[in-house]
């Protein structure tokens, strides 16, 4: 008999979250002793400002920043060998992620490799990392990926046109420091598709398959349990929240309250998706956007309403729950037209905000779309989570409507 009779929840170890909590970094970490940080970053960030605002306190404190400040949007294999390089040469106590997800997953990758030794393509997949790994702090600025708390780290890799995942709850950060003054600069393109990601891993996580029909032995390490009572109760108030605040984060970026709604939401759908699930969205994504470079929000984001359609039989009763969370009118609705109203207020959110509709906006072309299907099908943890269990066809299938 399939399935288990219990589920985890895993967290990072310290999440702070408040506007401008960032000057209080040092207290942060006072009792780790830190001598000298590498701080993992881009330029962007690093010109506007926004690094000093983490590396000022620490200097104050008496303790050495250094900077790489290389990091792209879904970094390559190529940056991640230039910022283990530094790493190595600048043999920190602790390692300080600060950007979007890509700077984050690949502090998350910095951090492995300097405590393990070994390439990172050693622990691409899951539990491939052999121990604890030494003090990693991620600090968002887009909200978000939810890396500041997940067990996923994403490299792209350029040659196979497929992003790859490590997945390992050793690369947990210690410490998660959530300030969301530090969006107020994103624009509102990174706001918009790293909204939509956040939307997707709510939404995924709470219509995966259950911790107790989960196709995998109880005694099986696996790096998801399935939809789940904890990870539910945040992907509820993740939904609530982003239905809420995404679209005044992206149409008016000095937004307070709605960046700050948007940041807890995004940490919330992190803290849900890395327990509970994401599935069929994002395996169509990775080789959606390696071979047509979107972002990966934009890429879920296109998706997502077509994936929701396939899954909505599945799950009506949770779309319907969604659909209210994102602020339809429902009531008097039988359930099942509640549950549409969920793809209505997705479509209506996405169109809002900008993000590409169909697959063909991004120069993508039918004859595409098997090998779409063929690689993401053959991501097979990523189809045992999904509310509805699919085939290759399926997926094709989805593909099509989505073309
Ligand atoms: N580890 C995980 O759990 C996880 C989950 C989802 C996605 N991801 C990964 O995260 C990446 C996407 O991350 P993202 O959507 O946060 O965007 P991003 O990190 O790729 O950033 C996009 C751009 O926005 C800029 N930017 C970010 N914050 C800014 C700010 N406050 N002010 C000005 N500019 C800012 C960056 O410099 C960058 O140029 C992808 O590689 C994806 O695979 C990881
Ligand atoms: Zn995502």
């Amino acid at each position: 008999m399939p399935g288990r009779d219990y589920f985890n929840f895993y967290s990072a170890g310290r999440i702070v979250i408040g506007s401008g909590v960032v000057r209080r970094m040092a207290q942060f970490v006072e009792t780790w002793k830190l001598r000298k940080v590498l701080l993992v970053t881009d330029k962007i960030l690093s010109r506007i400002g926004v690094v000093e605002q983490v590396a000022g306190p620490l200097r104050t404190a008496g303790i050495a920043v250094e900077l790489f400040d290389g990091g792209e949007p879904e970094p390559s294999f190529a940056v991640a060998d230039q910022a283990i390089a530094q790493a190595k040469s600048c043999a920190p106590d602790a390692v300080i992620g600060v950007g979007g997800g890509s700077n984050l997953d690949l502090s998350k990758i910095v951090a492995v490799a300097l405590t393990h030794g070994g390439h990172y393509t050693d622990y691409f997949g899951f539990d491939k990392v052999p121990g604890p790994i030494m003090p990693l702090v991620c600090i968002p600025t887009t909200a978000g990926t939810g890396a500041e708390v997940s067990h996923a780290a994403v490299l792209t890799d350029v040659s196979n046109r497929m992003k790859i995942s490590t997945l390992s709850h050793f690369i947990r950060p210690a410490l998660a420091v959530v300030d969301p003054m530090l969006t107020l600069t994103c624009p509102p393109r990174a706001s918009a598709d790293s909204g939509i990601d956040a939307l997707t891993h709510a939404i995924e996580a709470f219509t995966a398959v259950a911790y107790q029909d989960l196709d995998v032995p109880a005694d099986e390490t696996f790096p998801y349990d399935g939809k789940q009572p904890i990870g539910d109760c945040l992907a509820e108030r993740a939904i609530e929240l982003i239905g809420r605040h995404l679209e005044a984060a992206v149409r008016e970026p000095d937004n307070l309250p709605a960046r700050e709604g948007m940041s807890l939401a995004a940490t919330l759908a992190g803290l849900a998706f890395s327990n509970n699930a994401v599935a069929v969205v994002h395996a169509l994504e990775y080789p959606l956007g390696g071979e047509l470079h979107c972002s990966h929000g934009a890429g879920n984001g296109l998706l997502l309403p077509f994936v929701m359609r396939f899954n909505l039989p599945s799950r009506i009763s949770e779309f319907a729950k969604v659909a209210r969370l994102l602020g339809e009118e429902v009531t008097g609705l039988a359930e099942e037209e509640a549950a549409e109203r969920a793809i209505v207020a997705v479509n209506r959110l996405r169109t809002a905000i900008g993000i590409p509709l169909r697959i063909r906006d991004l120069g993508g072309t039918p004859d595409q779309l098997p090998g779409f299907a063929r690689k993401s099908f053959a991501i097979k943890r990523l189809m045992l989570l999904n509310g509805r269990t699919p085939t290759e066809a399926d997926l094709l299938q989805i593909l099509q409507a989505a073309w």
